[in-house]
C-alpha cells in the first residue's frame, strides 16, 4: 500500500512562482524516504501537500488511498503529521505542554489519554523540563524538539519532517533519529524527511528522492542514488563524506575497486577490515 502518492502534481504560488511541476511521487507504507534537493527545489512545497496544508493547483495527492481534499483535512492531519522547517510556524500555545496537548485534545481524547501522550512525547524529545515554558523563549533546537513532540503526541501513521536535524546538537539529532527509526520498526510508521544532511541519509533512508526545479530528477535506494555523483554535483548536492573518501581512494590511489562505495562509517569499517585482512594474507 502506498502511504503517499502524487499524480501530476503542480503548484503555483500567488506571485506566479511555479514551485511544483507535474510531479509524480510515491512512498510505500512503512518505508523511510529522504527528500534531497538544492534550496528552492520545492521540497517544503511538496511536503506541505502531504497533509493538505497546501492543495494542488492541478493534479492530485493521495494519502493512504484517500485523495486529499478540503472535505477530509481533519482525517488527513490525524494520519499525516508534519513537522515544519521553521518551528516558529508551528508553535503557538502559551506553554510547551499546551502546545503538545493541542493535537490530542482536538482529536477528542479523554484527559488521561491526553496527559499520557504529552508525557510520552515530552520524554521522547527530552524536553519534560520545558513543559511550562513559553515556546517563544526556547532556543531554536528546543523549539524543534517541541514541534516534533506536538506531532508525536498525535501518533500519526506518517510523519513528514522538513529539515528536522537542522539546529539540533549532534547527540539530540542522533536520539531523535533513533526514536523515529524505532517508531518505524515497532509501529510501521512511514517517515518522509527533507534534509540537506546527506551524511545522515544512509542511516535512515530506504529510498531517496531528488528534487530540482519542482520535478523529481531521480529516485531509488541510497546505494543507487549516491553512485550518480556527476548528477548530484550538477545539482549542487554531494555524496556522504565517507563515500567521497572512498571515491578518492578509488580514483587517485586505485586502492579499492568495488563499484559500491560505503555510505556509512559502519560499512566503511567493514570494507577496510576486509582489505587489511586480505593484505595480511598476502
Ligand atoms: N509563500 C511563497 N510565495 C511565493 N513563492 C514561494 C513561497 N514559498 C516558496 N516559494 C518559492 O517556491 C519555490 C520552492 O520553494 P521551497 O520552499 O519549496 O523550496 P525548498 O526545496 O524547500 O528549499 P530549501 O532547501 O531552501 O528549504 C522557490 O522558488 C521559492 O522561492
Ligand atoms: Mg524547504
Amino acid at each position: 500500500m502506498k502511504a503517499i502518492q502524487t499524480n501530476d502534481l503542480c503548484y503555483t504560488y500567488h506571485d506566479g512562482t511555479k514551485a511544483l511541476n507535474s510531479l509524480n511521487f510515491s512512498v510505500e507504507k512503512g518505508e523511510n524516504m529522504a527528500i534531497l534537493g538544492p534550496n528552492g527545489a520545492g521540497k517544503s512545497t511538496l511536503l506541505h501537500h502531504f497533509n493538505g496544508l497546501l492543495l494542488p493547483s492541478s493534479g492530485k495527492v493521495v494519502a493512504l488511498e484517500h485523495e486529499v481534499t478540503t472535505s477530509n483535512l481533519d482525517w488527513v492531519r490525524q494520519k499525516v503529521g508534519l513537522v515544519f522547517q521553521d518551528p516558529d510556524d508551528q508553535l503557538f500555545a502559551r506553554t510547551v505542554g499546551e502546545d503538545v496537548a493541542f493535537g490530542p485534545v482536538n482529536l477528542g481524547f479523554p484527559l488521561e489519554e491526553v496527559k499520557a501522550r504529552v508525557k510520552w512525547a515530552l520524554e521522547a524529545t527530552e524536553i519534560t523540563d520545558l513543559e511550562h515554558k513559553s515556546p517563544q523563549n526556547l532556543s531554536t533546537g528546543q523549539k524543534k524538539r517541541a514541534a516534533l513532540a506536538g506531532v508525536l503526541a498525535m501518533k500519526p501513521e506518517i510523519i513528514v519532517l522538513d529539515e528536522p536535524m537542522a539546529n539540533l546538537d549532534p547527540r539530540t539529532a542522533s536520539k531523535v533519529l533513533k526514536l523515529l527509526l524505532q517508531l518505524n520498526k515497532e509501529l510501521g510508521l512511514t517517515l518522509i524527511i527533507a534534509t540537506h544532511d546527506v551524511d545522515l541519509v544512509p542511516l535512515f533512508a530506504d529510498e531517496i528522492c531528488i528534487l530540482s526545479k519542482g520535478q523529481i530528477v531521480t529516485q531509488g535506494p541510497p546505494q543507487e542514488v549516491f553512485m550518480k555523483t556527476d548528477l548530484l554535483r550538477s545539482l549542487d548536492l554531494r555524496v556522504p563524506r565517507i563515500t567521497h573518501l572512498f571515491e578518492i581512494l578509488n580514483k587517485k590511489n586505485q586502492i579499492l575497486t568495488d563499484k559500491h562505495f560505503p555510505l556509512t562509517i559502519g560499512e566503511a569499517r567493514k570494507e577496510i577490515v576486509e582489505l587489511l585482512e586480505a593484505n595480511n594474507k598476502q
